[in-house]
């Protein structure tokens, strides 16, 4: 059960609701080029709107210096939120002053306003009290709905709910949901996927997991440094030397419960023209990286993914941007499609590559955190979300 009150446990009814999405989305040029987090935000806004509130949106994007930078301006975000509602949306040049509070001054019940970027102000990522209060005072009430940013204890995810009622919106609820219940009472078998570059980003979320899951299934650069803690030569791939002890330990720890790929693509250059085969897993030669995990170790994890009943998945199993370094990440994509499991992916990698796979619709929850996630599932309380008002 959800212990935080949302949104409709306030009267929101003419009330200049200051809700903090995520709108950390990719870019092209002056384009969104994927607006799955402003989707997600969308059920929120509408609910405020048919409540006829004044709807103030805020968000980060991408990591200015705490200045104002043109590249990184949310009013293509703004223009795009515009098309999404079929309706005008009003954009501030600036997130909090003169200029932010004018236009929430001269915004409308049941219209939209988004500000400009919060780290284009230092306050935003030092949590200043004073950044909050200003936030603040644009508003009657406070609306997490960034999940993905939830944690960051940042002046418009954490300060801030000590300056007015805060509440949850409904992504936030609804993604705490899902990861909140797999991670306290996950039906068995569970089993975790994780891939990605580093071993280092992802130590405590092994950790907490091994302690609840059946198996973890390992894939992308971090199964390397497994490799090499193993004592298997490795190449020219990529390692974190600094994470082989940890490696070790965790190895030992877990047993056969950690899975590793049981052969691996291997390539003379970074490069999707590279020269490439498939090898068993053994000594990786001089000159050649992994790039990907193979075919056997797709079919060894399709086998313990069917009989699964749940399955969170993190990170990418080999350099799936390349497309010949790609049918491992597709393959497990596949796998976690046709289970019959509650599954749950995370991390704007191994998203992008479910969508790509237009497998999105198969999946039980795609998470719009992916460092939210990923601190959820080592078992950490993120701030944005210990700052709101108990039910
Ligand atoms: C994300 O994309 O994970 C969130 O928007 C947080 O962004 P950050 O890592 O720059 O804080």
């Amino acid at each position: 059960m959800f212990s935080k009150k949302t949104i409709t446990d306030v009267d929101v009814n003419k009330k200049r609701v200051l809700v903090r999405v995520d709108f950390n989305v990719p870019l092209k040029g002056d384009e969104v080029a994927d607006d799955t987090r402003i989707r997600a935000a969308l059920p929120t806004i509408n609910y405020l709107l048919e409540h006829d509130a004044a709807v103030i949106l805020c968000s980060h994007l991408g990591r200015p210096k705490g200045k104002p930078d043109v590249e990184l301006t949310l009013r293509p975000v703004a223009e795009h939120l515009a098309e999404l509602l079929d309706e005008p949306v009003a954009f501030a040049s600036d997130c909090i002053g003169p200029v932010a509070e004018e236009a929430a001054h001269e915004l409308g019940f049941g219209e939209v306003l988004v500000l400009e970027n919060t780290r284009f102000h230092p306050g935003e990522k030092g949590n200043d009290p004073e950044m909050a209060r200003q936030l603040a005072s644009l508003a009657d009430l406070y609306v997490m709905d960034a999940f993905g940013s939830a944690h960051r204890a940042h002046a418009s995810t954490e300060g801030i709910s000590n300056y007015l009622p805060a509440v949850a919106g409904f992504l936030m609820e609804k993604e705490i949901q899902y990861l909140g219940q797999v991670i306290s009472d996950p039906q068995k078998p569970f089993i975790a996927i994780l891939g990605g570059a580093k071993v280092s980003d992802k130590i405590g979320v092994i950790r907490n997991l091994l302690a609840k899951t059946d198996f973890i299934l390992i894939g992308g650069g971090m199964a390397n440094t497994f490799f090499k803690a193993q004592g298997y030569p490795v190449g020219d791939s990529l390692v974190e030397d600094e994470a082989l002890d940890t490696a070790r330990e965790l190895l030992q720890v877990a047993g056969s419960r950690l899975r590793l790929p049981v052969d691996v693509v291997i390539a003379k250059r970074f490069d999707n023209d590279a020269e490439s085969k498939v090898i068993a897993m053994a000594p990786v030669p001089e000159g050649w990286r992994i790039l990907d995990i193979g075919p056997e170790t797709v079919a060894a994890y399709d086998k313990v993914l069917h009989d699964a009943r749940t399955i969170v998945w993190n990170g990418p199993m080999g350099v799936f941007e390349f497309p010949k370094f790609a049918m491992g990440t597709f393959g497990v994509a596949e796998a976690v499609a046709e289970s019959e499991a509650a599954s749950i992916v995370g991390g704007g990698d191994s998203v992008a590559a479910i969508n790509q796979s237009g497998l999105q619709d198969r999946i039980t929850h795609i998470s719009t955190g992916g460092g939210a996630s990923l601190e959820m599932m080592e078992g950490k309380v993120l701030p944005g979300i210990a700052a709101l008002e108990d039910k």
